[in-house]
């Protein structure tokens, strides 16, 4: 494979923390949800996909997978500027949610997304964050988190910077000469 790694200032969660912290993850989800039939995995398309996956084959309760892509318009700075790419196929109604997201940085999307689905009357639905970017104030309530990481830009294990970096098995920072004037 070509060497990126000039572009990356620092590996700032490797490949062994994520796939701990998964395992973590999925334990706890495990038992807060046992007893209640099965959940619906919600994964935000594209850079969920890894953390979905994985986070589901750790799962030793009966779920669903279904998935969502979002998009902010232009300046994601913007609240409220988010619309849905592609939605889901099955009905959450009266259906255990849980969103699993690849990062939280303004909350935009997050926060949209949480309104949006409470509309469709689902039993319960709860957010499983890998990555939140620190001190950013949020409303929706994050249930179940990764890792706090610094407020710069990572990429790697389903994150991008113009669709590239995606499949890194770790989250890197990127270079800030790589995204920034
Ligand atoms: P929001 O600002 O919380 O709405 O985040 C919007 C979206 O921007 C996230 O779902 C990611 O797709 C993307 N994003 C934000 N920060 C980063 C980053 O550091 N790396 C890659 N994608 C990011
Ligand atoms: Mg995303």
């Amino acid at each position: 494979m070509e060497n990126l790694y000039h572009e990356f200032e620092r590996i700032l969660v490797t490949e062994e923390q994520i796939q701990s912290r998964v395992r973590e993850l999925a334990a706890e989800i495990s038992e807060d949800y046992r007893g209640k039939g099965s959940i619906v995995l919600i994964g935000i398309l594209k850079g969920s996909f890894m953390f979905t996956a994985d986070l589901a084959r750790h799962l030793t309760i009966p779920h669903y997978i279904d998935f969502m892509a979002l998009s902010s318009y232009g300046n994601s700075a913007v609240s409220g500027a988010v619309r849905i790419l592609l939605d889901l196929r099955a009905d959450i109604y009266q259906k255990h949610v849980l969103i699993i997201e690849d990062i939280v940085d303004s909350g935009h999307t997050i926060d949209y997304l949480y309104t949006v689905l409470k509309t469709r009357k689902p039993a319960s639905i709860k957010t499983c964050v890998l990555t939140r970017k620190v001190d950013k104030a949020i409303n929706t309530p994050i249930d179940y988190l990764g890792f706090d990481i610094p407020d710069v830009w990572v990429v790697g294990y389903g994150l991008d910077f113009a669709e590239r970096h995606r499949t890194w098995p770790f989250i890197a920072e990127l270079k800030k000469d790589a995204y920034q004037d």
